[in-house]
């Protein structure tokens, strides 16, 4: 946990995009391919839709359209970055990393750039390493990217899985802002222990890929998914509250909640932890599914190119996934001169 009392500047979101491929898979279509229903889909999590990659498309290619969309809302130009760093579970390939693919297509020609993996809590993991090199001085633009292409790991003869994920990008620009404004507090955590509940078992140094293992669709998600659901409910609410107590608020401040969107049964578990109202939390799993990394800033650029968010307002953002990790942020919007 830190709370961020004595640093140079604050670091604030200056800019936000996103991007969806155009392909919308519903929940009727899955039930051609699998032996779900759309009734099953929508009470259990909450999903209607999800979009999918285009065979043409990789992450990087969303990661761009996200990025662009970020750096025009900031008025930053792609040489003022210091910084180029890509949350993503799905990168184009092992090496080079999404990170660099994305820091060339923009030409971001001054900015370094590396990956970062921590499941879906990867965007909250993201935010807070890049805030740290804004707030201490070292880069003065950072961009943070959330993106993922997860039909491409989707077992899609799973019900229990397939069901669940989708495809998409967004992306923020972190600048210094007014002390008081950007982000508040955050925390960071992991149980290494409970790995095994998420994960795609091949395709690394334990299982390299053999005609067995693709055969057997071990480079594909498995999960648990009971397990999952449990330690998210546990996690969600505590991580809010730590953050807000770190930053000297409490739940009632909150004007914008921010959840991972994995099952909607999960965001209004915690909403009611949080005694908040649901119209206060920002939902998109209904129409993208869980879109991992790509979510909660997917969910942020939303409200706030529709003009919900306004200057001044309290956001909280609480990511978890494989790991098992998670985190949790809070962010006083906007940045006064
Ligand atoms: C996956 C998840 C939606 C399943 O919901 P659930 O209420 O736990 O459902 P269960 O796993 O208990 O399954 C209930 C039944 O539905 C069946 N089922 C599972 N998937 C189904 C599907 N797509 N369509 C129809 N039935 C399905 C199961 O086989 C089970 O049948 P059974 O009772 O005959 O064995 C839920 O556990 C979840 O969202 N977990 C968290 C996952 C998550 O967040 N992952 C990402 C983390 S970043």
């Amino acid at each position: 946990m830190a709370g961020l009392p004595s640093k140079v500047f604050n670091a604030g979101i200056t800019g936000v995009g996103a991007y969806l491929p155009e392909r919308i898979l519903t929940n009727d279509e899955l039930q051609k391919m699998v032996d779900t229903n759309d009734e099953w889909i929508r009470t259990r999590s909450g999903i209607k839709e999800r979009r999918i990659t285009s065979p043409e498309q990789a992450t990087s290619d969303l990661a761009v359209i996200a990025g662009e969309r970020a750096l025009a809302d900031a008025g930053v130009a792609p040489e003022e970055l210091g910084l180029v760093i890509v949350a993503t579970s799905t990168p184009d390939t092992i090496f080079p990393s999404t990170a660099c693919l994305v820091q060339d297509r923009l030409g971001a020609k001054n900015a370094a750039a590396f990956d970062l993996a921590a499941g879906c809590t990867g965007f909250v993991y993201a935010l807070a390493t890049g805030s740290q090199f804004v707030t201490s001085g070292t880069y003065k633009k950072v961009l943070v990217i959330g993106a993922e292409s997860l039909s491409r790991i989707t077992n899609w003869e799973d019900r229990k899985t397939c069901v669940l994920f989708g495809d998409g990008a967004g992306a923020v620009v972190l600048s210094p802002v007014p002390k008081g404004y950007g982000i508040l507090s955050f925390t960071l955590r992991s149980d290494g222990s409970k790995g095994a509940t998420l994960i795609i078992p091949a395709g690394g140094s334990r299982l390299p890929a053999t005609r067995e293992t693709v055969e057997q669709k071990l480079h594909t998600i498995h999960m648990d998914g009971q397990e999952v659901f449990k330690f998210a409910v546990r996690i969600m609410g505590k991580a809010a509250l730590e953050v807000l107590a770190a930053a000297g608020l409490e739940s009632s401040d909150i004007d914008y909640f921010i959840p991972h969107q994995a099952n909607i049964r999960i965001i209004e578990s915690a909403a009611k932890r949080l005694v908040l109202s649901m119209e206060k939390v920002l939902v998109n799993l209904d129409r993208y599914g869980n879109t991992s990394t790509a979510s909660i800033p997917l969910a942020l650029a939303e409200a706030v190119h529709s003009g919900r968010v306004k200057q001044g307002d309290h956001i909280v953002v609480v990511g978890f996934g494989a790991g098992l990790t998670w985190g949790a942020a809070v962010i006083k919007w906007g940045s006064p001169t």
